[in-house]
């Protein structure tokens, strides 16, 4: 954990000392041993890590179902060709997604959030990924803009959802249903729920981000499966946050999202912080955004 700054290590202590606490007492473990637990830094050798991806990590949960996911602070571009650090980015989009996918959940839209845990990491419930993303679109930008030659920022005549199989090594190539079908990716009738929670999605956070300002351009989810007894069901996984949605000011157009980092337009942290202060979610400026070590006389 890159954590050197003395105010973010501190409420990471804090923080995971809290969840350690609450994960011990519901598990029946004594306050002395979670006490013992190492507290100071996030990336705790006696977790069990269960996947790592390019800006997060998934531990093993406290409980069976149950998974703890970790948000860092890399950004990554064109499959990873880009790569940086941006201290402060995984605190934020830990707190921006847990504001999406609560938001989601109230209305009926099932997630795998559960809760925060601390200021990089959320409890989540087990699923198996489907290997798709979905991405909606409601304004031309991006790729979309590229492959037929349309200006980016055209409103688009309705929301156009776009397939592409999870594969790093393929650079995630976009897919047709055919394909989906025939590699048995995803059953219709997943592919059918997807389709569905992706619409829902898009419809309640244009509402959500229109009343703070923001157009949602475009966004990309991901689904997995949930049992419930012995039915199986489709719910949102992984991350809602600017790092996987386009975001952009109504008035001025400016962005606010990981174009920011893809296109070297700016700070990065600029745009992610004007986001999570429009949702009243920003955490204190010095843990989610440290200026550095201070000297101390
Ligand atoms: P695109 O225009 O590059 O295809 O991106 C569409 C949306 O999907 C955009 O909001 C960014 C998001 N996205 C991801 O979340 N992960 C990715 O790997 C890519 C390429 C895009
Ligand atoms: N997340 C993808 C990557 O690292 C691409 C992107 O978001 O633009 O490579």
């Amino acid at each position: 954990m890159r954590g050197t700054v003395f105010g973010i290590r501190k409420a990471l202590a804090v923080e995971v000392l809290n969840s350690y606490t609450h994960a011990a007492t519901k598990a029946g473990i004594g306050l002395a041993v979670a006490l013992t637990l190492p507290i100071g830094d996030t990336d705790m050798s006696r977790r069990r890590m269960v996947y790592e991806g390019k800006a997060k990590v998934i531990y093993a949960g406290p409980e069976p179902g149950t998974l703890v996911q970790h948000f860092k602070d890399d950004a990554t571009a064109f499959n990873a060709e880009k790569h940086a650090i941006i201290e402060g980015k995984g605190v934020l989009n830990n707190f921006i997604s847990e504001y999406i996918m609560k938001h989601l959940n109230t209305v009926g839209i099932p997630t795998h959030f559960i809760r925060r845990l601390n200021m990089r990491e959320q409890l989540i419930r087990e699923v198996e990924i489907i290997p798709l993303e979905l991405v909606v679109r409601n304004v031309a930008a991006g790729s979309i803009a590229k492959r037929f030659g349309l200006e980016e920022g055209t409103a688009l005549p309705r929301p156009i959802v776009e397939y592409y199989y999870k594969d790093d090594k393929l650079g995630d190539p976009m897919v047709a249903e055919e394909h989906i079908a025939a590699f048995n990716w995803a059953s219709p009738q997943d592919l059918d729920d997807m389709v569905a929670l992706a619409l829902r999605v898009n419809d309640f956070m244009n509402g959500l981000f229109l009343s703070m300002g923001i157009k949602l351009v475009d966004f990309k989810i991901e689904c997995g499966h949930v049992y419930e007894g012995e039915i199986p069901r489709v719910i949102i996984a992984d991350e809602i946050s600017p790092d996987s949605c386009r975001l952009w000011d109504v008035k001025t157009g400016q962005k606010f999202d990981k174009d920011i980092f893809r296109r070297d337009l700016g700070d990065l942290m600029d745009g992610y912080t004007e986001i999570a202060t429009r949702m009243g979610v920003m955490p204190e400026k010095s843990v989610a955004r440290p200026t550095g070590p201070k000297l101390v006389h």
